[in-house]
């Protein structure tokens, strides 16, 4: 193996830390404690798991959480009540609605209700358009955990050509939106890119966000590149077992590849680690307390 193994445990914790340690300045200077809500609607178990984690971390980094569970069956209305009732409430800096959500509920007007500033997911058109245009707004937890690892691995990524695999909202066009930032050459490849191996293989940076098992192979990998593995899927392993995998097939990439995020273990808690670090930043938006965006 030739990859230098990116540790992405290892940086959410470090990242946690210093969020952890910047809580109780922010609140001597509020007079309060940031706070994070969280809505669950729905008993899907991997969305209860990932909420869990998010009210412990949050705990764990001495900020208030709050987990308001709604039944499957809420309504659409319920939900933009309960929404627009947390919107008003100056204890939540942060809200989360976890996705996905029930059928009968759309969740782009659910997102599209939530206060912008309060918004740690990033997910609102007005994030998503501050982000588009180099403006100061709240960028999707996962991708801005990417180029946090990326810039601790590489330092300055300016010059260098970055291949995003996969275009969703909540990944792979914020990814490309802040590597553009980074003034890297940007490239978006997704289902219909033709030749994609071929695509791929001109990258100092890729990442994989596509969500299918093991698709990017050794060979499409350029000698050294570096390689953010965005996926999680849950593959059968015999015996009735199953294990995680990312979107890259780990063991042979890692033979090309100059650095590697593991599945489980890289991208995936950084994910939680810059949802607190939104929050902080939230926090001290609202309550108006200035922060020095340098220290995290
Ligand atoms: N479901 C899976 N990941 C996420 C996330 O980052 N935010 C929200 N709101 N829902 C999710």
């Amino acid at each position: 193996m030739s990859a230098a193994i990116i540790d992405g445990k290892a940086a959410a914790e470090r990242l946690r830390g210093r969020v952890a340690a910047l809580v109780p300045d922010f609140a001597t200077k509020a007079g309060r404690q940031p706070g994070l809500t969280v809505v669950l609607v729905g008993e899907d178990p991997a969305s209860a798991v990932y909420v869990r984690a998010k009210g412990k971390a949050t705990e764990a980094a001495g900020m208030k959480s709050d987990t308001i569970r709604l039944p499957a069956g809420t309504g659409q209305d319920e939900l933009l009540d309960l929404v627009r009732a947390l919107n008003a409430d100056a204890s939540v800096d942060g809200i989360l609605v976890q996705l996905p959500l029930p059928a009968q509920i759309n969740e782009n007007a659910v997102i599209a209700t939530i206060d912008p500033n309060k918004d740690v997911d990033g997910f609102h058109p007005v994030n998503a358009g501050r982000l588009a245009t180099g403006l100061y707004g709240f960028v999707p937890c996962t991708p801005l955990g990417c180029l946090m690892l990326l810039k601790e691995q590489l330092g300055d990524l300016a010059g260098r050509e970055a291949v995003v695999i996969g275009r969703s909202n909540i990944v792979g066009k914020p990814m490309a939106q802040l590597l553009l930032g980074e003034s890297c050459t940007v490239t978006i490849a997704h289902s219909k890119t033709r030749d994609l191996p071929a695509v791929v293989r001109r990258a100092d940076i890729v990442v994989a966000a596509v969500g299918r098992p093991e698709m990017v192979k050794a060979d499409w990998i350029k000698p050294g590149a570096a390689v953010i593995d965005v996926g999680i899927n849950r593959i059968d392993a015999g015996e009735g077992k199953t294990r995680l995998v990312g979107d890259v097939a780990f063991d042979e990439v890692a033979q090309v590849a100059g650095a590697i995020t593991p599945v489980p273990g890289g991208v995936g808690p950084m994910t939680i680690a810059v949802l607190l670090r939104n929050t902080l930043v939230a926090a001290h938006r609202n309550a108006g307390v200035p922060l020095d965006k340098g220290t995290i």
